[in-house]
Formats: structure tokens, C-alpha cells, sequence
């Protein structure tokens, strides 16, 4: 993360259309049981959902759009559960790629890759490699992640390579070890499902990010339901520490997603 784009180090430039969105994707297994469906039914329409978003975030100049597909402690699921989460990822990339990549998507996962399925794991870079210089928008698949996993492995390889500065580390020195250091930090986190929590989401990059809970189930969240999330977003006063009469004084906003 550039430190410019470091919400605690610099205030970062705020426009109406958020320009990074990161989202929880909750509610699959409930809107499933609510239609006496297995989870699994959930999940697949929740991939719908997924594509019904990221059209929406190009039609508003979203830029970025970070999605929690699989948490690190989502492996606590039951077997057969996790498995066909694996499965549908897998087709995702075999099926959803070329699309994604005719649209000008570039897309990246982030998390630890080390326990998925060697097969997984070569569709993921595939994947990256092929939508690489694509720059409509961005979208992070976050699988086997965990905000305290990011930070961890970003102080391991910044101590291993740096460790004549232990103890003397400074924010701009973890930084670009971070999981998404070359995106501006989530201006809006969106979780569906009613909960109200972030659950191990990217720690790091939320420090200043408006949050957004709606009891709307993931596959039931469409393009409308996004457009609430953008408007209640317009509707926050975003400070980054400063005072309101401080921001009073300042030029008005303006749409920076779409400059
Ligand atoms: C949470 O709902 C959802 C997940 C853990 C999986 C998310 C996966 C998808 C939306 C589909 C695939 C996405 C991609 C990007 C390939 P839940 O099961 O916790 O629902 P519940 O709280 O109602 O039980």
C-alpha cells in the first residue's frame, strides 16, 4: 500500500461512488433453508449474486471490489460443505474467466493458497495471468483468508528480509507486504446477512472504512440493494480524525471513482 493511500498516514481523497468495496457474502445457507433447499443450493445462487455485483460495480465506476469468498476459518464447516465450495470455485474459474476478462476484469485472490488443491491453485494464477493488465475493475477473491494471517505473513517476510530494523518498524515498512498493498483501502465494507461483525475480514485496511450491514440475504443482494449500500455511503461524513468545522472548510467532494 502506497503510503499515500494509507488512510492513517495521509487523508485519502473521497468521492460519492466508493472507490474500493469490500463485501461478506452471508445469508447462503438461510435463504437456502428458507426454501427447504440444501446449503449447497445457497452457495450457487450466491455465485449469481456475485456476477450480478460486479456488473453493478462497473456500471458505477467502482474501481475495486474485494469479495470474502472463504474465511480461514471457514475449513471448521462441515466436509462435505467445504468441499463443494472448492468445487465451485474451481468451476468459477474454469467457467467465469474469459467472460470476466472479455469485460476488462482483473482478477486476484488473496489469502493462503497452500492447502487448496494443486489443480486450484493453477487455475488461481491462470486466472491472474490472463486478466493481469485489465483495468475496469479490479476484483479480489479473498480464499483461505484471514485479516490476522495477512498481517502475520507480512511481518514474517518483513522481518526476514528487513531484520536489521526489528523493533523500529513503521507502518510504511509492513505495508507493502500486506495482502493488497497496491489498493486504496476499502472506502465501504458491506456485510450481508444481518450479522454485525468483520469477522477476521482485512483488519488492517478497515481502519477507516464505513461499514454497512443489511439483514438482505447474500443472493438476494442485487443492484438496487448495492445502490442503498452507495447511498447510505454518501449519507457518511468521513473525518479520518479531522474536526466537521475542519472538512466544512474544505472543497465539497467530488466523484473521484469516476474522474
Ligand atoms: C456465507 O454464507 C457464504 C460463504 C462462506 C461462501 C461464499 C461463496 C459464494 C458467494 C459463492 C462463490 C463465490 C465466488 C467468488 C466463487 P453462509 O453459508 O454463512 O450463510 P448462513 O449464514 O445463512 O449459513
Amino acid at each position: 500500500m502506497a503510503i499515500e493511500s494509507s488512510s492513517t498516514q495521509a487523508i485519502p481523497e473521497v468521492g460519492d461512488t466508493p472507490r474500493h468495496v469490500a463485501i461478506i457474502m452471508d445469508g447462503n445457507g438461510r435463504w437456502a433453508k428458507r426454501r427447504f433447499l440444501p446449503r449447497i443450493a445457497g452457495h450457487k445462487q450466491g455465485l449469481e449474486a456475485v456476477r450480478n455485483v460486479v456488473r453493478a460495480c462497473i456500471d458505477c465506476g467502482v474501481q475495486c471490489l474485494t469479495l470474502f469468498a472463504f474465511s480461514s476459518e471457514n475449513w471448521r464447516r462441515p466436509k462435505d460443505e467445504v468441499k463443494f465450495l472448492m468445487q465451485l470455485f474451481m468451476y468459477a474459474l474454469e467457467e467465469e474467466v474469459s467472460r470476466l476478462h472479455q469485460n476488462g476484469i482483473r482478477l486476484r485472490i488473496i489469502g493462503d493458497r497452500s492447502p487448496f488443491d494443486p489443480k486450484l491453485v493453477r487455475l488461481m494464477v491462470e486466472a491472474e495471468e490472463k486478466t493481469k493488465l485489465n483495468q475496469i475493475l479490479t476484483v479480489n477473491i479473498a480464499a483461505n483468508y484471514g485479516g490476522r494471517w495477512d498481517i502475520l505473513q507480512a511481518l514474517n517476510r518483513l522481518s526476514h528480509e528487513q531484520p536489521d530494523k526489528a523493533g523500529r518498524y513503521e507502518e510504511s515498512d509492513l505495508a507493502p507486504y500486506l495482502s493488497l498493498h497496491d489498493t486504496p483501502e476499502p472506502d465501504l465494507f458491506i456485510r450481508t446477512g444481518g450479522e454485525k461483525r468483520v469477522s477476521n475480514f482485512l483488519l488492517w485496511q478497515l481502519a477507516y472504512t464505513e461499514l454497512y450491514f443489511t439483514d438482505t440475504l447474500w443472493p438476494d443482494f442485487d443492484s438496487p440493494a448495492l445502490n442503498a449500500a452507495f447511498e447510505s455511503y454518501r449519507q457518511r461524513e468521513r473525518r479520518f480524525g479531522r474536526t466537521s468545522e475542519q472538512l466544512q472548510l474544505e472543497t465539497p467532494r467530488r466523484d473521484v471513482a469516476g474522474a
